[in-house]
């Protein structure tokens, strides 16, 4: 039988999941001053490219061989690449740089590969390592939270960050329920899957809700216009398409996806513990599957070593009982029910801003993602195969049929 993973093998914490236990730094060593000092000032000489521009390359190059706790490593990471992202888009595609200079790029991707994951702004390091607690004595929640760094500074981009940092963090809370679930799968523990499966349903539901408090925290124009253009990559990027020169690291451009809150873990250790298949043929399994490699590499593992763990479906489905099907199909509804809010989300703050640009006829990005897929056809499918996951209950086909009701989707 399979194993069933310990989250702190894989530095997930069994409280706060993928988040930090403690608060991330908040600045860098002394020596570090000159990327702190343009990483505090973003959301002000973004307003101003050419000074932007011009005090980036005037940074001396540092060594970051200094650079020596992890966190510090962190705190570079996500300070260099908010630095390197305003430096290349803060003039919009017409005037975007296709070089990033050795002062950023070198130590960006030194830190980068001493973190296990690309020279690019990821959801690890603009979410996860970017909070910082008003008052420690309270829990982290939406009004006791501020970000470690900005971009443009605006409200808009707080809540942008701050939403999948919550939505994270009540993963957390629930993640025992997908390690109870297979630990019962492994001791054929029918009541205590069940349990397992009610608390993993209660845990979905109010990851959606969290994240549905979007439409409270961020503006769709300010969002769209000042502040999704700061997270697109240079992988798949029309504006980029060779990707992106990194001065004194390769002679050619490197392409790399920008910014997604697909390269959250939470959503593809569910996926993984409910067994709902993305197959690698398919457009989203290709895709989810290359955002792994976004994510720090023990995380990544995580949700293997959940895939590989005793199958929660496969129990439920040869069970024979017919509460531990219902709780079971109920959890993967609520999957779709968020897949469907987030498709929701997509519309109000991509596609129907994106619209309004394209009778601009300014193209670009607009209809793809910042991690570069194309979006609404893409999520429809990650919708949908969620759904392919449903164990159809044979003796409720039987009771519509027999009533005339039944009808096959
Ligand atoms: C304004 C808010 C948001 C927008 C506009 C948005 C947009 C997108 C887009 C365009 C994609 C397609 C992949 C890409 O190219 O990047 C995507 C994927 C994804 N997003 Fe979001 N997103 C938002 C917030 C969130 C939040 C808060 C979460 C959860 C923490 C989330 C979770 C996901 C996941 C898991 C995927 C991968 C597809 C899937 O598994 O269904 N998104 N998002």
């Amino acid at each position: 039988m399979a194993c069933v993973p310990s989250p702190t093998d894989f530095d997930v914490s069994p409280t706060v999941g993928f988040v930090p236990e403690s608060e991330p730094l908040q600045c860098l060593p002394e020596y570090f001053s000159p990327w702190e000092e343009i990483g505090r000032n973003l959301p002000r000489l973004v307003k101003d490219p050419d000074v932007l521009r011009q005090r980036i390359n005037q940074l001396p190059l540092l060594d970051h061989n200094k650079l020596s706790l992890e966190d510090e490593w962190k705190r570079a990471h996500l300070v260099l690449a908010c630095v390197s992202h305003a430096y290349v888009w803060c003039k919009g595609d017409a005037g975007v740089a296709k070089i990033i200079p050795k002062c950023l790029a070198i130590p960006w991707v030194a830190a980068a590969k001493h973190l296990g994951i690309p020279p690019v702004i990821t959801h690890c390091s603009y979410m996860l390592y970017n909070w910082k607690c008003i008052d420690p004595s309270q829990p982290l929640s939406m009004n006791n939270m501020d970000l470690a760094i900005m971009i443009t500074g605006s409200s808009t981009e707080k809540g942008f960050v701050k939403i999948p940092i919550l939505i994270e963090l009540e993963f957390g809370r629930g993640l025992h329920a997908v390690i109870d679930g297979q630990k019962s799968v492994k001791n054929s523990d029918r009541v205590g899957l069940m349990k397992a499966l009610k608390s993993i349903k209660t845990t979905i539901i109010k990851l959606t809700a969290i994240f549905l408090q979007t439409n409270d925290v961020v503006d769709p124009d300010e969002f769209y216009q000042n502040l999704r253009p700061y997270l697109s990559g240079w992988n798949g990027n029309p504006t980029l398409p060779d990707g992106l020169l990194y001065e004194g690291v390769s002679k050619t451009p490197l392409k790399y996806s920008g910014g997604s809150a697909a390269q959250s873990s939470v959503f593809q250790v569910l996926d993984a513990a409910l067994g709902v298949i993305h197959a690698d043929s398919s457009s989203v399994g290709n895709f989810l599957e290359r955002m792994r490699y976004y994510m720090p590499p023990k995380h990544r593992a995580f949700i293997e070593a959940v895939g590989q763990g005793p199958s929660i479906r496969h129990f439920a489905l040869t069970s024979g009982n017919i509460q531990l099907l219902e709780e079971y199909n109920q959890c993967v509804e609520n999957l779709k029910d968020f897949r469907s809010a987030h498709l929701q989300i997509v519309a109000r703050y991509v596609v129907i801003p994106g619209n309004r640009e394209k009778e601009k006829k300014q193209f670009g990005m607009a209809m793809h993602g910042t991690g570069g897929s194309d979006i609404m056809p893409f999520l429809k499918q990650a919708r949908n195969e969620t759904g392919g996951a449903l164990i159809c209950n044979n003796n409720e086909k039987k009771k519509k049929v027999n009533s005339g009701t039944y009808t096959t989707g």
